[in-house]
């Protein structure tokens, strides 16, 4: 193998509460292929909450999923979310780069709600060519100690992070190269994990407001123990399954509409709070949460609008074997932040 042969491999690695999720994308045939994935199970409230109880289970979890990847030792993306985590679409005066990044210090002073002193700020210049007196700007705020207990946690799973991205950020790239069509007007994104619903809304491809519920497939399977009295086994298969049910739909309307709050909520806070002024028109829904029959029909009549579940490998090149023995329809939905972010490609 010479200079030319030399492959280009992004490993994203996705710590969810539920499920360790790695997937690797080969970028060196001008498309991104998916050439692996790897899932491990998380034992119970290893995570809760978004904070990691127990780093040992987690960081073990991570092994197992990279090794069974067949990837150990080499660097993987991940990415930090949550409510220590902002984004917003800011105006500020238009200025080179360099100078920007002196006035972002000033200027989020006035948007970010945390200590100054204890965030890491990144921006982009979102019209870098367009002209007039302001440009837009998209800001991003994550508190360093999530950054810090992350990369903890990879130092202990023996794993070197080249790049710690933002969920958000991850999720739209994956909706980027699979559903180009939500590039455009106000969209939602919706991804359902274990514990939570992290809401996304992009405005013509640009991620305006992330945020997170805590809703997940956790109380859904509770909700099926307690009120429909169905063994766990029995929960997971209703809602890992693809029939409807009776017990599903009574859940999927209560959840459904917990969901759908959310969403609102946050449309209505973005309609508030920036110039974004067109209503939403779409949501897609991803995440072991959206394979829950009935729930994407539940929240489009809900909310009114079109809500498909997304599946990330809509448009993306996949190899054979890549899946090794998963079945991908049963886990395709799960890997939208994995594959985002693999998608990114590491200098
Ligand atoms: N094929 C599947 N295998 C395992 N779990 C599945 C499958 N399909 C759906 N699920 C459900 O989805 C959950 C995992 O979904 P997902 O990977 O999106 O969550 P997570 O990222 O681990 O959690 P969170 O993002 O909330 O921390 C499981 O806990 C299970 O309830
Ligand atoms: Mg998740």
């Amino acid at each position: 193998m010479g200079l030319f042969g030399r492959k280009k491999t992004s490993i994203g690695l996705d710590i969810g509460s539920g499920l360790v999720k790695v997937a690797v994308i080969e970028h060196s045939k001008g498309e991104p292929e998916l050439t692996k994935v790897a899932i491990a199970p998380l034992l119970a409230d290893a995570i809760v909450e978004g904070e990691v109880m127990d780093p040992g289970i987690v960081a073990e979890a991570a092994r197992n999923a990279l090794s069974a990847a067949g990837i150990s030792g080499r660097p993987v993306i991940t990415a930090v979310g949550g409510r220590d985590v902002i984004i917003k679409k800011i105006q500020i005066d238009r200025v080179k780069e360099q100078q920007a990044r002196e006035l972002i210090r000033w200027e989020a002073e006035q948007h970010v709600p945390f200590d100054m002193e204890s965030v890491e700020l990144d921006f982009q210049i979102l019209d870098p060519d367009a002209e007039g007196l302001e440009m837009n700007v998209l800001l991003v705020a994550a508190k360093r100690d999530l950054i810090e207990n992350k990369l903890r946690l990879l130092t202990d799973a023996e794993v070197a992070p080249s790049v710690v991205d933002v969920d958000a950020f991850a999720l739209h790239n994956a909706f980027e190269v699979n559903y180009p069509e939500a590039m455009s007007g106000v969209v939602c994104l919706v991804n359902i994990g274990h514990e939570v619903t992290n809401i996304n809304i992009m405005e013509d491809g640009v991620p305006l407001l992330t945020r997170d519920i805590a809703v997940g497939t956790r109380r859904f399977r509770e909700d099926l123990q307690r009120e429909r009295g169905l063994s766990a086994e029995e929960a997971d298969g209703l809602l890992q399954g693809y029939d409807r049910s009776p017990h599903l739909q009574a859940v999927t309307e209560t959840r459904g509409e917990e969901i759908a709050t959310g969403i609102e909520r946050a449309a209505a806070f973005l309609a508030s709070s920036s110039r974004v002024t067109n209503k939403l028109r779409a949501a897609y829904t991803s995440g072991g949460g959206s394979r829950v029959p009935g729930l994407t029909d539940a929240l489009a009549t809900r909310l009114r609008i079109p809500v498909e579940q997304a599946n990330p490998l809509q448009r993306l090149r996949v190899r054979d074997g890549a899946f090794d023995s998963l079945v991908i329809d049963d886990v395709a939905p799960l890997l939208m932040l994995p594959i985002g972010l693999a998608l990114r490609q590491v200098a």
